[in-house]
């Protein structure tokens, strides 16, 4: 068997029996009005954090969700859109496919305002999306690329850029690495489809993202979400995971390269009233200004004793590229 046909026998397992808790996150799904989440499909809840942007959901968006699992985050996308077929979940195990459909059904009787029409499950795999060329506004995947092994991470990652519109949005939520996960736990196929050992670090799994043509990626959330301690995984020492949200726009990469908005912003603390880089950054005094982690390390170079660059808070909600 290959790693991604003992992933798909665990999910076939988890579709027909619930594991709850499989990829919990301290934070609990996202509530809102109207939208009742059905028992069987919150015990299915198998992401690691948040796809769902509902600031960037107007304009009834074209969705094509990868690995529909027990269906909530493609009903919580289907909230924003609401109409017949906007939501397309594509998802290779047929057990699956089945329980996602069945939640949809109960989400339906629970929600006047929702019709499984919305979501149109379709086999496939990440692989080869069942969908044309620039055909959709958002790709979105939750707790599912993280299983890939690197070279495929970059299959899938490909697949999403081409299936998008210029502009459009890939809406991710993985499990990253604090350190590299060594090679004994990246090797157990078990493991990896519990999102617990295919993790990339923060640095890696974000170029592999700018290498396939993402011009501008937003980190949204970044939180601790498991801990392999030493004891039960034989390891030096204790290795954190993280989850990480982001999004990332299929805009052009600009010559000096891609924008990361990590939440890091500038504040110029000189004599001016204003100061300006003339590459399209013009900070006013004392007013932080939200930079990508590009320009922050430009702007630091350029000035250092009348700037201050502040952290990353890793939560960035738009407003601006450089
Ligand atoms: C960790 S679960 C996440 C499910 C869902 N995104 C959620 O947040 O609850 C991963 C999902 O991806 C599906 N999957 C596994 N291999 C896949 C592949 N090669 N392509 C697409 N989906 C896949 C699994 O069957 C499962 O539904």
């Amino acid at each position: 068997m290959t790693y991604l046909e003992t992933a798909a026998q665990f999910y076939s397992e988890v579709a027909q029996t619930p594991q709850i808790g499989l990829c919990c996150v301290q934070s609990s799904p996202l509530q809102l009005p109207g939208l009742k989440i059905p028992q069987p499909m919150q015990e299915m809840n198998y992401g690691c954090g948040s796809t769902v942007h509902p600031a960037e959901l107007a304009n009834q968006p074209t969705v094509l969700y990868v690995g529909v699992g027990g269906g909530l985050e493609a009903l919580q996308f289907a909230y924003f859109s609401r109409c017949p077929g906007a939501v397309i979940a594509v998802e290779p195990v047929e057990a699956m496919r089945e329980a996602a459909a069945r939640n949809l059904e109960i989400a339906a009787q629970e929600n006047p305002w929702f019709d499984p029409s919305f979501v149109e499950i379709r086999a496939g795999d990440a692989f080869n999306l069942p969908v044309a060329d620039a055909s959709v506004d958002v790709v979105a995947q939750n707790c599912l690329f993280n299983i890939f092994e690197p070279e495929d991470l970059t299959r899938a990652l490909q697949e999403a850029y081409r299936v998008l519109k210029p502009g459009g949005r890939l809406q991710m939520s993985d499990p990253i690495a604090t350190r590299p996960i060594p090679p004994h736990l990246q090797q157990d196929e078990r493991l990896r489809a519990m999102c617990l050992s295919g993790a990339l670090t923060y640095e890696e799994y974000i170029q592999r993202i700018i290498n396939v043509g993402f011009g501008q990626i937003e980190i949204r959330a970044r939180r601790p979400y498991r801990l392999l301690d030493y004891q039960t995984y034989h390891l030096q020492e204790h290795l954190l995971l993280e989850s990480l949200d982001s999004v990332s726009f299929k805009v052009p990469i600009p010559v000096d390269g891609a924008c990361v908005f990590t939440g890091k912003t500038a504040i110029y603390t000189g004599l001016e009233e204003l100061f300006d880089d003339h590459a399209g950054h013009i900070l006013q005094k004392g007013v932080p200004a939200a930079v990508c982690d590009k320009t922050a390390a430009k702007l630091a170079t350029l000035i250092p004793d009348k700037l201050i660059i502040t952290n990353s808070t890793w939560h960035y909600t738009g407003g601006g590229c450089c």
